[in-house]
């Protein structure tokens, strides 16, 4: 939080603002970034009001001294004329100034701290409702991505990538707190267009009017950051377009727009959100990978490690009130870990079925794929996937089962799945950029890997599926078909 002791520089730069009270704008400003700074007609006019807001506050308590800098800077008199005004000598009024400015600089960090405190409540305001009551296994991924949205220079862009469920959504939740608590952040506008969310029971729910395309989500951005302004009601959707760009030019704005998966004009949105970085940061949340653009920094969020799997089961076991999970022993969780892996929803929806049924059953249920909770699961993390996928890709993805936990390299992927290279190329290219499959390794040797959570879910429900879309009527030869399971 800040003190209301105005740092040196504050001081500094205060003086040389009032000196240029009638100079041209300059470019930019370091109190661009201040909260009582509002865009203006030109920067210097921005500048300038902030000036006049310090001097009404200085007025309450000292009207002659704020009198005094208005005479000398905005209304530039010189000494001589003020003095003979105030009826002092000359000398005096240059006294006056120095600790007029100090007492001024005072007033303006005093301003600035409450629009401060009050700016951090009204941004939170902006952020989903918190889902989770404590993160596991996030501290480096906060500290790597703070480090990134608060680096001056690009890439303007981030985009944190993962299969459903792993936490992208509480992550840069998280990240937005944590940076609104330090006050990194001058300004902040979070919109999503998530379709849809799985309750701890396993039920989806549908999410009232997403914001699926976008002018929706321009429209949901403008909501949150110009409905203050006086004419909002009057703009256009190109000028909200032209209203927001310029505000994000001028104050260095973060911008996080979750679940993009869903977005149906995808590049329309990725050139607006291009037109709008820098100085602005984009957050970007995806269950597909933006490998095709090179300006985005791709933050693959990885599955939760064994630790950190076992102490959510037991922190989320505490709150459900299961003693028996809580203080059940590491061997006896494990089992959880190995269906599930570190999928956190599913690691949630695990214990919330403890409260009814026993471990082997629960763990039967996903690997038969049996009862609403692991269909709702399967359905919600992986049916949109699923159903986007080519054949050759469906294919590589139910052969992956076949491959150990450790990966297989590309040759044993091609004995496994029978696929021409071209095929199994593009099959596995859709399947990695859906993060469906895990590409690990180096320059060198890539291995490819499915998450345990995923192995779960074809052992049998992929089989549903397949009935669904026709695959009864294949031979039983036919290779979407695991052959464990003829
Ligand atoms: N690191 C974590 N520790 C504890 N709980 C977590 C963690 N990450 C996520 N969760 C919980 O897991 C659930 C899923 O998280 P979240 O919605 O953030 O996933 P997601 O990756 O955004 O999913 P989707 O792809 O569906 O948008 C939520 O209930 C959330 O509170
Ligand atoms: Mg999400």
């Amino acid at each position: 939080m800040p003190t209301l002791l105005a740092p040196p520089a504050f001081t500094d730069e205060l003086w040389q603002l009032l000196r240029d009270w009638h100079a041209s704008s300059p470019p930019t400003h370091p109190w661009q970034n201040l909260a009582i700074f509002t865009p203006g007609q030109s920067l210097r006019t921005a500048l300038n009001r902030i000036l006049l807001a310090g001097l009404a506050d200085l007025a309450q308590n000292a009207a002659h001294a704020a009198q005094l800098l208005h005479l000398r800077f905005a209304d530039e008199l010189t000494a001589q004329v003020v003095a003979n005004r105030l009826n002092v000598v000359e000398r005096t009024i240059y006294k006056w100034q120095r600790s007029t400015v100090e007492q001024l600089a005072k007033a303006l960090w005093r301003l600035e701290s409450e629009a401060r405190s009050g700016q951090q409540k009204r941004l939170a305001t902006r952020l989903p409702p918190v889902t989770y009551t404590r993160l596991f296994g996030v501290d480096a991924h906060l500290e790597a991505l703070t480090q990134r949205l608060l680096a001056p220079g690009p890439p303007w862009l981030t985009a944190v990538e993962s299969l459903g469920g792993l936490g992208k959504t509480s992550l840069a939740d998280a990240l937005c707190r944590r940076l609104i608590d330090a006050g990194s952040v001058a300004d902040l506008a979070w919109v999503t267009a998530q379709q849809q969310q799985l309750s701890l029971t396993g039920a989806i729910q549908p999410v009232e009017r997403p914001a699926l395309t976008s002018a929706e989500l321009t429209q949901a951005i403008a909501q949150q950051l110009l409905a203050a302004d006086p004419d909002y009601a009057t703009l256009s959707h190109t000028r909200k377009k032209e209203r927001l760009a310029e505000r994000f030019r001028t104050k260095p704005h973060l911008l996080v727009v979750d679940n993009l998966e869903t977005v149906a004009d995808l590049q329309a949105l990725l050139t607006h959100l291009r037109a709008w970085a820098n100085p602005t940061k984009i957050l970007l949340t995806t269950r597909r990978s933006l490998l095709d653009e090179a300006d985005i920094h791709h933050f693959a969020l990885p599955e939760l490690g064994q630790q950190d799997a076992l102490a959510l089961i037991r922190h989320e076991a505490g709150l459900r009130n299961l003693p028996a999970v809580a203080a059940a022993r590491e061997r006896e969780l494990t089992p959880i870990y190995d269906c599930v892996g570190g999928n956190p929803l599913a690691l949630r929806l695990v214990v919330g079925q403890l409260q009814v049924y026993s471990l082997p059953i629960v763990l039967a249920g996903l690997r038969r794929a049996q009862g609403s909770a692991a269909a709702g699961l399967y359905t919600h993390i992986y049916w949109q996937a699923w159903q986007s996928l080519g054949e050759e890709a469906q294919r590589v993805l139910v052969s992956m089962p076949l491959v150990g936990p450790d990966g297989g390299d590309l040759d044993l992927l091609a004995a496994i799945s029978e696929l021409p290279p071209d095929a199994l190329h593009d099959g596995l290219s859709q399947l990695v950029s859906r993060n469906l499959v895990d590409a690990r390794g180096g320059l060198h040797e890539r291995r490819y890997s499915i998450h345990s959570l995923t192995r779960t879910f074809l052992h049998e429900q992929v089989l549903h599926w397949g009935e669904m879309m026709g695959w009864r009527e294949l031979s039983p030869h036919h290779p979407f078909i695991p052959s464990s399971s003829l």
